[in-house]
């Protein structure tokens, strides 16, 4: 018996060739497009995993807590708008009389959940404020008029240069004198620091955007502005010398007394005001509304109240608001949400979803 003959597989057609090779030349740039983002091309390449890779070296991973402003508490209270601002912006929280609820948090910057609250002068005001229709604005301020740098780059070079020396536990003074040389736009931040003094309180703090934005009015047209919140209170008296935490517990007592509030004031630049560089203010004479009222009037602990899980990017704009083309605004909702990501994933794997508790603080943050 003869076996019969296996028949050729069937050859592919010449005319095909093209197309498959066509086919593996869009599968290699897929994958080179994947690579290019995961920064595997260029691994010097500024990412948002090396911005918050940088936050964890100079101090330390405090799992469940934010990569940056680790130390915080959570608030709530409302908008009240006044209408002032509804000629720029259509967005609903401006409309006359329109009464928005947010979510907040106040913070200090710094990664590190048990800093001591005289540790930094500046302190901070995170917001979520969510509109009738379901939009959302997140902002995030700080209580400085200027950032001491322009670029995501800069912001990385200085994280970098504040990295403790392993030699003394402590920034290199020289990696910080060549930093500042090299970046003659902190100028005015670190005028401002200079006499700058740790608040006794968050609620006497005026609160900046420090990034311009975009209002949006009806007509379509654009207008550059930034924000501040302006404490009603002022009696901001000196720090309690020789305690740690001391911020928490005076929000609670205000609170407790009476809600506590600020107002929403929005600078118009003029034409030619810079809008990407928040290293510079606007002169002083340039139109500011009065656009509504923020009341706070609860707080919770950030372990367990609202704000935990919540990613104040503040490019997260209801429509009516946008962005400008300031460069840390992106730089920001891509290191945001790593740092997001990081927090909430060790959360789930914390016992019962709950923080340490002070008694299992490691030693050398109590
Ligand atoms: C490239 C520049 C910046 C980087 C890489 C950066 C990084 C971070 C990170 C990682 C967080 C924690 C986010 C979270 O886990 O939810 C954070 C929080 C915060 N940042 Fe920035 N930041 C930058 C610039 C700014 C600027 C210009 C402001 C100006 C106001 C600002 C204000 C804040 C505030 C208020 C918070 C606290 C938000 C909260 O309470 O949840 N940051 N930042």
């Amino acid at each position: 018996m003869h076996a019969t003959p296996e028949p050729d597989p069937t050859p592919i057609p010449r005319s095909l060739l093209p197309r498959f090779l066509l086919i593996g030349a869009i599968l290699l740039a897929i994958a080179a497009a994947f690579a290019y983002v995961g920064g595997w091309l260029a691994p010097h390449r500024l990412t948002p995993k090396r911005l918050i890779d940088q936050f964890q070296a100079n101090a330390g991973v405090y799992p469940g807590y934010r990569r940056n402003h680790a130390k915080g508490v959570c608030v709530a209270g409302y908008f009240k708008s006044s209408g002032q601002a509804a000629a720029y912006s259509v967005a609903q929280v401006f409309a006359p009389g329109e009464r928005t609820p947010v979510v907040g948090r106040f913070a200090i910057p710094g990664s590190n959940p048990y800093a001591p609250d005289g540790s930094v002068p500046i302190r901070s005001m995170a917001l979520r404020f969510t509109q009738a229709n379901g939009q959302q604005w997140r902002t995030g301020m700080n209580s400085m008029p200027v950032f001491p740098v322009a670029t995501p780059q800069a912001f990385f070079a200085q994280l970098q240069a504040q990295q403790p020396d392993p030699a003394t536990g402590k920034p290199d003074p020289k990696k910080l004198a060549a930093f500042f040389a090299a970046h003659p736009e902190t100028a005015a931040f670190r005028a401002w620091a200079k006499t700058a003094k740790p608040s006794a309180s968050f609620a006497t703090e005026s609160y900046w955007s420090l990034d311009a934005f975009e209002f949006v009015d009806a007509k379509g047209v654009r207008h550059a502005v930034r924000w501040r919140m302006a404490p009603e209170a002022t009696d901001s008296g000196a720090a309690p010398a020789g305690q740690a935490d001391y911020l928490d517990a005076d929000l609670r007592q205000r609170l407790a007394q009476a809600p506590q509030r600020w107002k929403l004031l929005v600078t118009l630049a003029n034409p030619g005001d810079p809008t990407d560089d928040a290293t510079q203010t606007w002169p002083a004479d340039r139109t500011t509304l009065d656009a509504g009222m923020l009341v706070i009037d609860s707080e919770q602990a950030q372990d367990s109240g609202a704000c935990r899980d919540i990613n104040y990017d503040p490019t997260v704009l209801p429509h009516g608001i946008a962005i400008s083309d300031d460069p840390l605004l992106p730089a920001r909702s891509a290191a945001y949400a790593v740092s997001y990501l990081r927090r909430t994933s060790e959360e789930a794997h914390l016992p019962g979803s709950a923080r340490p508790s002070a008694k299992a603080r490691p030693e050398s943050a109590r």
